[in-house]
């Protein structure tokens, strides 16, 4: 497990983190992660009182910070909220774009909207942040860390519309890398393997599937906020500061193997909905 109580407490001292979908889950862990280390934080998601909580307990850890409500489809809201994360933090040094959804749904029976629910969130929605937080970043000469998964880079089954949505965000995160270089700011990705207590986990791994999982997991356990949080820190650190266009994930081994293990549980978990029509 990660322990950011081996940094300087003051290492992002002045720097300001903003983190989308930041009221919950492994964002909040990140946001977490970065006000123990001296930064102010902004934070965005769809629930007032999400944001309102998130932000007494990073309150209490000293941060200062910023909340908005804001859907990352919508790219006015999140323009907004980036400017008021400006005026009442500074402009900011490190976007997370974190928002994301997610249901298990095999593509047949997946809808058009629902396919599209899930790209607009994590991909638009990714793109919208890097867009709103361009110019803050070009001047602070800041980075981006985009939230990929395994999805990104293996199939999975029922997961066809978070694929798409991942692949599409590491494409992007590449892109920017790419493109954005020469204002001097770099851009990555995380992919989480599993991560205990999240809505990711509770929506993918139901009842006693999440232990089969930490078993199958070649680490043998499942992983924690703290640990994605370990990985943005580096990310964001002088110490990745020639780090740009990569995907870093922190998975414990997860995706080694590939996805066939986690089709069975899948199937579980869905009550058999995946067994294979032969005829
Ligand atoms: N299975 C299949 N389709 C589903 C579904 C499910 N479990 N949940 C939603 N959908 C479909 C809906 O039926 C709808 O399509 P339709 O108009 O053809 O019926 C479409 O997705 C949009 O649903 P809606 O509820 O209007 O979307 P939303 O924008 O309010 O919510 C979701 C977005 C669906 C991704 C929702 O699950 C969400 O808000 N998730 C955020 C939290 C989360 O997923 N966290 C985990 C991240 S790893």
């Amino acid at each position: 497990m990660q322990d950011l109580a081996l940094l300087p407490s003051d290492l992002f001292a002045g720097k300001t983190v903003f983190v989308t979908g930041g009221g919950s889950g492994i964002n909040l862990g990140i946001a977490r992660g970065f006000a123990t280390l001296g930064a102010s934080v902004g934070i965005c998601g769809r629930t007032l009182d999400k944001l309102e909580k998130a932000k007494a307990e990073l309150e209490e850890i000293g941060a200062a910070v910023s909340i908005s409500v804001a859907d990352v489809r919508d790219y006015d809201a999140l323009e907004a909220a980036l400017a008021r994360t400006e005026a009442e933090c500074s402009s900011i040094d490190c976007l997370v774009c974190g928002a994301a959804g997610n249901f298990l749904a095999p593509a047949e029976a997946l809808s058009p909207n629902g396919f599209k629910a899930v790209v607009d969130i994590d991909l638009l929605g990714s793109f919208n942040a890097a867009r709103a937080g361009f110019e803050q970043l070009r001047q602070t000469r800041g980075n981006i860390i985009f939230i990929s998964a395994g999805q990104a880079f293996v199939p999975y089954y029922a997961q066809a519309h978070v694929g798409a949505a991942k692949a599409g965000i590491d494409n992007l995160m590449q892109n920017l890398a790419l493109e954005w270089g020469r204002y001097g700011i770099r851009s990555n990705s995380i992919a989480p393997g599993p991560i205990d207590g999240t809505e990711g986990m509770k929506r993918l791994a139901p009842g006693n599937v999440k232990d089969r999982i930490a078993d199958a997991v070649p680490l043998r356990r499942l992983g924690s906020v703290e640990d994605i949080a370990g990985a943005a820190v580096f990310l964001a650190s002088p110490l990745a500061s020639f780090v740009t266009g990569t995907r870093l994930v922190v998975d414990g081994g997860q995706n080694l193997p590939g996805s066939g293990l986690y089709g069975k549980m899948i199937q579980d978990a869905m009550g058999g909905s995946l067994t294979a029509d032969r005829s």
